[in-house]
């Protein structure tokens, strides 16, 4: 059985203050018989901060980007050492913003991943589509070009200690979830192509679903037999909301 996994991406948002509010109010609106994994991915300079109010609950603590380099002259960037050095145990790892505004291409992605994984730190891979490619008939191509991507340097074994999340570009930001059935036709697609080369390993990879999560769709598209929880953006950065995403993915 795959341990749910609800991760809030808080992007760009937060300060000290709204950080300690928004963390305490989630761990007083979380339920304490919740089976689902909880993580939150702060801003780099609150990484540490976030980690202290998180210390003593089940909620884990997770990075937005990370530096391909191990170390050296690279002014402004951050390295997998140093994440797992102030706490955290996963990092987003390709997420469209990264890769449509910072221009992260699909080599630079996979020596994230495999800079996070050499220090222990669990990757989230994100993929999915832009809405001219789905309109294109693309999604499936796009999808399993990013995985191959990954799957090229790492090699199938590597998911075993990896989270893939499914987050067509469309839908983030925007209101506009996808479908559960639109969803699960990707994740489906996924899992069965991870499968194909390991089935031990399609069988236990988690492939959350992200883009426009909300309390009010979170049930339906967690109920999905591939959809393993939710990458949460604006929707994590309301404590009320997000413990209610949570209590959604439990079993
Ligand atoms: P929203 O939930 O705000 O659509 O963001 C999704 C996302 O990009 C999470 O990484």
């Amino acid at each position: 059985m795959r341990k749910p996994l609800v991760a809030g991406n808080w992007k760009m948002h937060g300060s000290r203050v709204d950080n300690a509010a928004l963390v305490r109010g989630l761990l007083d609106a979380l339920k304490s018989e919740s089976t689902a994994e909880v993580l939150l991915c702060p801003p780099y300079v609150y990484l540490w901060e976030t980690g202290r109010l998180i210390k003593d609950s089940d909620i884990e603590l997770g990075a937005q980007n990370v530096c391909a380099e191990t170390q050296g002259a690279f002014t402004g960037e951050v390295s997998a050492a140093m994440l797992r050095d102030v706490g955290c145990r996963y990092v987003l790892v390709g997420h469209s913003e990264r890769r449509q505004i910072y221009g992260e291409t699909d080599t630079l992605v996979a020596r994230k991943f495999v800079a996070a994984q050499s220090q222990k730190l669990t990757p989230v891979l994100c993929v999915g589509e832009t809405l001219d490619e789905r309109e294109g008939g693309r999604t499936v191509d796009v999808v399993t070009r990013q995985i191959d991507a990954i799957l090229a340097v790492s090699g199938v074994a590597a998911l075993a200690s990896a989270v893939i999340a499914y987050e067509p570009v469309w839908a983030i930001g925007t209101g506009r979830n996808a479908s559960p059935e639109q969803a699960q036709e990707v994740h489906g697609m996924v899992r069965g192509k991870v499968a194909a080369l390991d089935a031990t390993i399609g069988a236990s990879v988690r492939i959350l679903y992200g883009g426009s999560v909300k309390a009010s769709n979170a049930r339906d598209l967690f109920s999905m037999p591939d959809i393993d929880g939710g990458l949460v953006g604006g929707a994590s950065l309301k404590a009320e909301e997000f413990a209610r995403i949570c209590a959604a993915a439990d079993h």
